[in-house]
């Protein structure tokens, strides 16, 4: 039974990392707690996008604020539901900056789909110029009928589940992504007046891919890895040119979990990896999953 700081300490991660990934493993545990059993009614507010949020989104931000805030190695967070970044310390020791996204997919907790949420790990004193190769770690949290969590510090991918102690225990040593005909194709909008998006996702039919699409990155691209095979796709169109989801908050640590597990991730022409944040909410269009996928994809719609 392998928690996740045993694993931490067998790659060399030092006290401080440890202790950063315990904050956010504490704040998965009370998210996990919050969603079984706070109400899902809506809140009310709007966050800087416009989008309204739900209750959920709010209590999820609070408890890793309050979490972060904490942890004296943490200095600076950002969160896809804060207007910007907000510095936690100056302290000689804080270096680490956390990036998340508290509750991704919130609006299908409503109607009890699996939802996530992300954390992209940095050490940096603001986000801005960061590109997402420069995470040193990542982790995402599913919420469905298990609550897992799936992380990466560059060594591989490694999937725990929570047990009923409320420990998680490594429950996949093995995380890695070849070729397979699954696609999860999203803002399928984009077809009705793309060509080119339209014919890939023909092709995709033609060639009998199955079909697995939730309406939740975290769950679609979870599935990818523990599948070891699939596609993701958002691309832009007319209304939304560089599509929906954002590069810092979403796209860049899900692209770090998927080339770390041996898939690939690009927008159609850069590595997702290699994009630089030029502001918080930055969207990009995605592509990611198996390397031959992400290959057709960037050949098809670039
Ligand atoms: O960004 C939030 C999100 O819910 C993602 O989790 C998901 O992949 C995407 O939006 C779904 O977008 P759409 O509603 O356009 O299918």
């Amino acid at each position: 039974m392998m928690t996740i700081k045993d694993y931490l300490k067998s790659c060399g991660v030092d006290e401080r990392g440890l202790t950063v990934a315990e904050t956010l493993v504490t704040a998965v545990k009370r998210i996990s707690n919050v969603i079984k059993t706070a109400s899902t009614g809506k809140a009310g507010s709007y966050n800087i996008y416009g989008e309204e949020q739900l209750a959920l989104d709010i209590l999820a931000d609070k408890v890793i604020q309050e979490e972060c805030k904490k942890n004296e190695y943490i200095g600076l967070i950002a969160s896809e539901e804060l207007p910007d970044e907000m510095k936690l310390s100056e302290g000689e020791y804080a270096d680490y900056a956390i990036c998340y996204d508290p509750l991704d997919g919130s609006s299908l907790v409503d109607v009890n789909l699996a939802v996530g949420t992300i954390f992209g790990v940095y050490e940096a004193k603001t986000f801005v110029g960061v590109k997402g190769n420069q995470q040193t770690g990542v982790l995402i949290a599913v919420y469905g009928p298990k609550t897992t969590i799936i992380l990466t510090v560059k060594q591989g991918v490694k999937e725990f589940v929570m047990n009923i102690d409320g420990e998680f225990v490594m429950s996949n040593d093995d995380i890695k992504i070849e070729e397979g005909k699954m696609f999860a194709p999203g803002n399928l909008r984009a077809a009705s007046e793309r060509k080119d998006y339209m014919e890939l996702v023909n092709y995709w039919c033609k060639e009998k891919y199955t079909l697995r699409y939730s309406g939740g990155m975290v769950p679609d691209i979870n599935q990818i890895l523990l599948k070891g095979k699939g596609i993701f796709s958002y691309p832009g169109y007319s209304e939304a040119p560089n599509g929906k989801l954002r590069l810092l908050f979403e796209c860049a640590p899900m692209a770090l979990l998927v080339t770390q597990a041996g898939g690939a991730a690009s927008d159609g022409k850069i590595d997702i990896l290699e994009k630089v944040v030029e502001k918080l909410d930055q969207r990009t269009p995605i592509y990611i999953g198996s390397k031959v996928e992400v290959e057709r994809c960037c050949k098809a719609l670039a």
